[in-house]
């Protein structure tokens, strides 16, 4: 049986948690391969609205949730949203969470350093979340992470302890922050240690048993294609690895195992934090896009910028994710706009190309090539079948797909779960 992954294909907030949340009721594990709590995913289910970071979007459905060893995790985030989420009725204990034992924590220096950074930059700023991402990653791949095992051997806990904080205390005094005493820290990670090991243990097992037994697995990405560390707009991107080949390293399975791979996209474009944005508006219609479509962040609440969809940037987010199917989310934001402008290529310093260069400054430079489409006078807000859509909301979705080169297997009219057209099974394969 297909497994599937879901990833973003602009940059961020598309509606994943939306859309993993409908399809978590046809699988039966779902497992979050990267990111962290910088991850802000909205499920909309009746009267109720959850709000989960790191908590995987199936624990929703009463699904099994894995949090792979990709992710970096915070352990005082994860349990402040276990305790929220349960006092919103849902239970998650170690009997519908499971976490790899080796992923990487997040420690209160991660944040410290992450928010330094970016007040030292300035105007230069990434606009991260200041949730410590960046700077965990950059522990894991210098060998110097604490990891949740850690957490059962504290006399290792205590010297990879010393070995961190003569890393972080140096750049955080040099970056004149306060410094971090080891046994304040080396204490709340033991105090947290009876809390957070029932759920640890070596996933890629559970999930080597689940391929074999023909369960099916749902791959939940966070973030997205544009902010993928090598593929997006660096250096104005997060630290991981989005796209969806990263769900086999990320999870501890193979690569053939991930199945059909869905991209999820607004039907425009939306941007949180500092960086290039060709299709961005500056005007009223974006202002107008803002607030139909609730764009705020989930994580800092900031409002998150605006624009037309820039086909472009999707087909290539298409290309390098290896998107097979894409879900087009919010296509009833663009209800009652008289004309709708599809970003189809980009002209730079006089030539048009079909892709967004590596270099920023060159990004910066990107003039996009529009085609204008009529928009539609009707509403798809709520539509269920593609019949209630208006014929030019038809149109301007086949046209995307052909822009894009990939089928449109989905399409979401509304927060609300079951507010969702489909168009294609996609564990079908
Ligand atoms: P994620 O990070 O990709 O999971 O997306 P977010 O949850 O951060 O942001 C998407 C926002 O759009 C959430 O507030 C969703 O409830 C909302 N949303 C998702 N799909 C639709 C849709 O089709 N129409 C409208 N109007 N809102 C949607
Ligand atoms: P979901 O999963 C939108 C952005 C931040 C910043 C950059 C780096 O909800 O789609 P980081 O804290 O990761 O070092 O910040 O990445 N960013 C997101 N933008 N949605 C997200 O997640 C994001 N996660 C990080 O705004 O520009
Ligand atoms: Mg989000």
């Amino acid at each position: 049986m297909a497994n599937v992954a879901v990833i973003g294909a602009q940059w961020g907030d598309e509606g994943k948690g939306k859309v993993v949340d409908w399809l978590a009721s046809r699988a039966d594990i779902v497992v979050r391969f990267q990111g962290g709590h910088n991850a802000g995913h909205t499920l909309v289910v009746g009267e109720q609205t959850y709000k989960l970071s790191l908590l995987p979007s199936g624990v929703v459905r009463g699904k099994l949730g894995v949090i792979g060893n990709g992710v970096v995790l915070d352990p005082e985030a994860l349990l402040a949203e276990i305790a929220r989420v349960s006092a919103q009725g849902l239970s998650v204990t170690p009997a519908n969470l499971r976490i790899a034992e080796n992923v990487p924590l997040i420690l209160p220096v991660h944040p410290a350093l992450d928010k330094a950074r970016e007040a030292a930059r300035g105007e230069a700023r990434i606009g991260t979340t200041g949730r410590g991402i960046g700077p965990a990653y950059e522990d894991k791949v210098a060998r110097r992470a604490i990891r949740l095992s850690d957490l059962a051997e504290p006399e290792l806990l205590s010297r990879k302890l010393d070995e961190l904080l003569l890393h972080h205390n140096t750049l955080l005094r040099g970056l004149g922050a306060d410094t971090f005493g080891k046994q304040d820290l080396l204490d709340r990670l033991l105090a947290l240690a009876p809390r957070l090991l029932p759920f640890a243990e070596p996933v890629w097992e559970r999930l080597d048993e689940a391929h074999h037994s023909g369960k099916r697995v749902l791959f939940e990405g966070a973030q997205a294609v544009m902010l993928d560390v090598d593929h997006g707009t660096y250096p104005y991107v997060t630290s991981s690895n989005t796209v969806a080949g990263n769900a086999a390293a990320g999870a501890g399975v193979g690569p053939k195992q991930i199945g059909y791979v869905l991209g999820i996209a607004k039907a425009y474009t939306t941007r949180v934090g500092s960086g290039p944005f060709p299709t961005e508006l500056h005007d009223e219609i974006g202002r107008r896009l803002g607030e139909r479509g609730h764009e705020f962040g989930t994580v800092t609440g900031r409002p998150r910028r605006c624009g037309w969809f820039d086909a472009c940037m999707v087909r290539q987010a298409v290309k390098v994710g290896g998107v097979e199917g894409l879900v087009l989310t919010k296509l009833d934001v663009l209800d009652g706009l008289r004309t709708l402008k599809l970003c189809t290529g980009y002209r730079i310093d006089g030539e048009v190309v079909r892709r967004l260069p590596a270099s920023v400054a060159v990004q910066e430079r990107a003039e996009p090539v529009w085609e204008e489409m009529e928009g539609w006078s009707g509403s798809t807000r709520g539509a269920r079948s593609y019949a209630e859509l208006p014929a030019e909301a038809v149109k301007y979705v086949r046209r995307i797909e052909e822009l894009v080169e990939a089928p449109v297997v989905l399409l979401s009219t509304s927060p609300e779960r079951d507010d969702t057209i489909v168009l294609r099974d996609p564990f079908a394969g």
